[in-house]
């Protein structure tokens, strides 16, 4: 006679049957969480490195532009324009304009107007960036690629 404390033995056709149905139960929810997850990307895109400066039209020759948001000065000249860093090469803080070119708030190195280094603590000139001009004709700056500061770019010109 069985009794709580002495079940009747479970037959092997019933074992195997509620061994079917776990696996079952268990390979469905794996499968619900599995697509639960899919909108969610596993991997966050980096900011961009490039940005937008705009029309070639609104920098001139003869002028500097500063984008403070970008952290970046426009150059144009007659041979171009450029784009200059504005992040210290110290450690990183943002220079702000001084009488003879660039200074940095943060431990004092300072720079000219070139972006090479005339005192302080900073290892290296001011990044000159590369620019380059999208299809609709807008100004690219690549903050990610460097150039040497005597590279200036011709923009075609755009109605
Ligand atoms: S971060 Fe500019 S001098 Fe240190």
């Amino acid at each position: 006679m069985s009794g709580r404390l002495d079940p009747d033995p479970i037959s092997r056709r019933d074992f195997l049957g509620l061994a079917g149905l776990w696996t079952a139960g268990a390979a469905i929810l794996g499968s619900l969480v599995a697509m639960a997850r899919l909108p969610v990307p596993r991997v966050l895109p980096e900011a961009s490195t490039r940005f937008r400066a705009g029309s070639p039209l609104a920098f001139p020759a003869g002028t500097t532009t500063l984008l403070p948001e970008r952290q970046v000065r426009i150059v144009s000249t007659d041979r171009g324009i450029a784009a200059m860093s504005l992040v210290c090469t110290h450690l990183g803080c943002i220079v702000g304009e001084a009488p003879n070119g660039f200074a940095c708030p943060c431990h004092g190195s300072k720079f000219d107007a070139q972006g090479r280094v005339i005192g302080g603590p900073a290892p290296r000139p001011l990044r000159w960036l590369h620019v380059s001009q999208a299809a609709d004709g807008a100004l690219v700056v690549d903050t990610a690629r460097e150039v040497s500061p005597d590279v200036f770019f011709q923009p075609m010109n755009v109605g």
